[in-house]
């Protein structure tokens, strides 16, 4: 298995970079480096894969030891991989799912299979300890806030569980006394990840509330049965309205739980992050015309509603993209003309150079144009 550590990191970094830069010209050092060892690079974060294992009948978790250019990661936050499959470079965001307070050094990830998830299929599939991995640094506000707050709420569903379970873990680790409700939302009890860590957290920890939900079984194993609701909430954690809270899980689940919370004026302690796109399109002034054009590739294209990485894919462009649901931000691209809506705020850009998200970003009003 190859080693992660980088050669002599920190001369490397204050000295060599420059000078290595410049000897390997027209190509990059990675390119020799990767020859003597796969995981060196000088400056990108890449990582052997040390473990894999099946964590539920639809999950497979894997264990990362990234190299020294790795800058750490607060509960929460996720990463963009990059792996080649089939001669194609393909990206996907994952969260980490590691306790900060990890000793190992190692990240862990929980990927459930998609219908038609290329790259879960393939990490499903072919995936095996000594594939070396691609990341990017940790990245996302979707984390704990220090100090830690008096009384915390995790509400997840299905495979949005990744994030928060690294907030539980890390609240365990670091012997947090206050209030913490774990309540979380699958189809099946077979589909929760972690389950037995969970009864051995919830058993070690007297302030850690366990509230797993099964909505499609009559299966009340921890006295909670249905989809989410106020009355959930009001009988099962009566303090909620206390606590900072957050929610990641199907867009359905977030936009009910941020729904309620907004009812109560208590928005300000929320955070949500979904792991679905968007389910409906609909611009705001409710007619889809325009054409769409990207400049530097010279296409264009009658506007057919749909985000514009989509519409940029349909004529053949290949923009970089991660978890194509508003998240890691890898879709960014200059706007250079034209006004366009964010799916998940609803907000609209009019502003004539704006930098936005193509994968969560639909053209309203007219022409669009996009710098790429
Ligand atoms: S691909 Fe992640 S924000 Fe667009």
């Amino acid at each position: 298995m190859p080693t992660p550590a980088n050669p002599r990191p920190g001369l490397l970094a204050k000295v060599g970079v420059p000078l290595l830069e410049r000897l390997a010209t027209p190509h990059s050092p990675d390119r020799y480096l990767e020859m003597i060892n796969p995981t060196w690079s000088l400056r990108e974060v890449r990582g052997v894969v040390t473990s894999v294992h099946r964590s539920a009948p639809e999950s497979i978790t894997l264990q990362v030891q990234p190299n020294s250019n790795w800058r750490g990661f607060q509960a929460g936050q996720h990463v963009v991989f990059t792996l080649i499959i089939a001669g194609v470079r393909r990206s996907r965001c994952y969260s980490v799912t590691s306790s900060e307070h990890h000793r190992d050094g190692l990240l862990e990830f929980t990927v459930r299979k998609g219908p038609d998830g290329l790259v879960s299929g393939f990490l499903h599939s072919d995936l095996a300890p000594g594939t070396v991995v691609h990341i990017t640094q940790a990245q996302g506000d979707f984390v704990l806030p220090s100090p830690r707050p008096a009384q915390v709420l995790l509400v997840s569903g299905g495979s949005g569980i990744t994030p928060v379970m690294s907030m539980l873990r890390t609240l365990c680790d670091e012997g947090y006394t206050g209030r913490v409700t774990f309540l979380h939302y699958t189809r099946r009890a077979e589909d929760v990840p972690y389950d037995d860590e969970l009864t051995r957290l919830a058993a070690e920890h007297d302030n850690v509330q366990l509230l797993r939900v099964c909505t499609q079984e009559d299966n009340d194993r921890d006295g909670i049965t249905g989809r989410f609701s106020a009355d959930q909430l009001e009988q099962h954690v009566p303090g909620w309205r206390q606590a900072t809270s957050y929610v990641c899980g199907s867009a359905r689940l977030v936009e009910d739980v941020r729904a309620l919370w907004a009812e109560h004026d208590l928005e300000h302690l929320l955070k949500a992050e979904q792991f679905d796109p968007p389910a409906a399109i609909v611009p705001t002034d409710g007619e889809i015309t325009g054409t769409v054009s990207f400049s530097k590739s010279g296409k264009s294209a009658d506007n057919t509603g749909r985000p514009l990485l989509e519409q940029a894919e349909a004529l053949g462009l290949t923009p970089e993209y991660g978890c194509r649901m508003g998240i890691c931000f890898s879709c960014t691209r200059r706007k250079t003309a034209g006004n366009v809506q964010h799916l998940h705020t609803g907000e609209v850009t009019t502003e004539s150079e704006a930098d936005i998200q193509l994968c969560v970003t639909v053209p309203v009003g007219g022409d669009v144009t996009v710098d790429l």
